[in-house]
């Protein structure tokens, strides 16, 4: 079968790389892709967003599969061009998708269902949102209901912040119409996990547990980003945590959102919180993590593609995964002053020696090729993923393969899956 990934990150990079062990695919297409992507698919040049495009192509190629990586295409309605076209794709619909593209439509859900969460208040008013926000004191989380490409929460420990989270979201527009309505919520305390369920709409299979590092720099300090790191399995999430994540988040928001009218297929992504031992949710995502992808996916044993397939048609009956019995840790390098803005076009020392190292896995994100050299493009650059029996030693293997690459001003943690050696 011939199958086409939308996106061009780590994450889909990771994704093509499980895909292409699948003995079911003979082809693999990518798009927009990567240059490390290019050495297991063909790359197309259509763009993640430009959905009519890529459904043409689709249907001139006559994909058998198509598997979207970023919320993006998700939220524009790709699912439900592609379905109306006739052809296979793995994803939650427009609808569906709102579970991430809103946040006041997750939270209503949550409440709905008795899913644990964080208290909150929707607002499309300035003044009630200040006023809210005087009543209830800090420290508070403000967050603008749409896509903000993940720079619209403001986790604000003082009145005067979160309130000129509120201005800048709200009256200078800040992510545009995505601030046109703003959640205020009960700021949680605790440890940040991902957990991830394939799901058709009835049916869920989880994923093994993962967790990544959101700060910039070492010891969780600095601004945000998309995650400098990630490792599975999370030794925070116990077998008994994980079922209890399973039957009260999982299983209602799916089943939720079925009663709703709204069935939600393909991944489900719950960010949590967890407190004394007890699960709650931060916000959902419709899609996979990155960079949580790329270990889970080197861990991933069994066929990915007829979990997918399944996905799509409505039909998951598979109710457990095998995973290999090891631990697999994923070191983020980033472009020098990433989340902030930052220097591209620098040539990338050291691929072809890591690329010969054992357990270890390069997953491009932004990469580009100039002049037959291969650059930083973008401030998630690669992911360096290694697999260990230990912990410790899968921490080992992908500093091992850090070691070997370098590019001027190259960001990366020193630190990640320090707390799970901990534990
Ligand atoms: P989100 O985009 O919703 O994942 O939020 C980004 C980050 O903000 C999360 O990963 C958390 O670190 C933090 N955050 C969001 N909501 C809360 C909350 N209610 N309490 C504490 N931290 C939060
Ligand atoms: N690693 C966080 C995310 O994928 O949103």
């Amino acid at each position: 079968m011939k199958v086409l990934v939308v996106g061009g990150g780590g994450r889909e990079h990771a994704l093509i790389y499980k895909i292409a062990q699948s003995s079911l695919v003979e082809q693999i297409y990518c798009a927009p892709g990567n240059p490390g992507i290019a050495e297991l698919a063909e790359c197309v040049h259509i763009g993640a967003e430009e959905i009519d495009a890529l459904c043409e192509f689709a249907q001139a190629e006559k994909i058998d599969l198509t598997v979207v990586g970023p919320e993006v295409p998700l939220t524009m309605g790709i699912v439900d061009t592609f379905q109306a076209a006739g052809l296979e794709i793995f994803g939650p619909n427009k609808a569906a998708a709102q579970i991430e593209g809103s946040k006041g439509f997750s939270k209503d859900l949550m409440a709905r269902y008795n899913i644990p969460t964080a208290a909150y208040r929707s607002f499309t008013e300035h003044t009630a949102a200040v006023a809210y926000i005087k009543e209830q004191g800090a420290p508070i989380v403000v967050k603008a209901d749409g896509l903000a490409a993940g720079k619209g929460v403001f986790v604000a420990m003082s009145e005067e912040q979160a309130i000129t989270a509120v201005d800048n979201i709200m009256l200078d527009k800040l992510f545009g119409s995505a601030g046109t309505s703003v959640v205020i919520e009960e700021f949680m305390e605790g440890e940040e996990a991902s957990f991830f369920a394939f799901t058709d709409g009835k049916n869920i299979l989880p994923l093994a547990s993962s967790q990544d590092h959101k700060r910039v720099n070492d010891d969780d300090e600095g601004p945000n980003t998309g995650g400098m790191g990630a490792y599975s399995p999370a030794p925070v999430v116990t077998a008994e945590l994980y079922g209890e994540i399973v039957e009260t988040i999982v299983k209602p928001t799916i089943a939720g959102m079925a009663a709703d009218g709204c069935p939600y297929s393909g991944i489900l992504y719950v960010g949590l919180m967890i407190k004394d031992g007890r699960p709650r949710v931060v916000e959902y995502n419709a899609r996979f993590g990155d960079p949580e992808a790329q270990p889970l996916l080197m861990r991933m044993k069994s066929d990915i593609v007829p979990v997918l397939q399944a996905c799509a048609r409505g039909e998951l009956q598979q109710d457990s995964i095998d995973w290999h019995d090891k631990s697999a840790v994923c070191v983020v390098m980033a472009s020098g002053g990433y989340p902030a803005p930052f220097e591209k076009g620098f040539p990338i020392k050291g691929l072809n020696e890591a690329a010969q190292m054992e357990d270890l896995m390069v997953f491009h994100a932004g990469t580009a090729l100039k002049e037959g050299q291969i650059v930083n493009n973008g401030g998630r650059v690669l992911g360096v993923t290694g697999l260990g029996n230990t912990v410790k030693s899968a921490i080992d293997k992908a500093y091992a393969g850090v070691d070997k690459i370098s590019w001027d001003g190259v960001h990366f943690r020193k630190d990640i899956g320090a707390r799970a050696l901990n534990r």
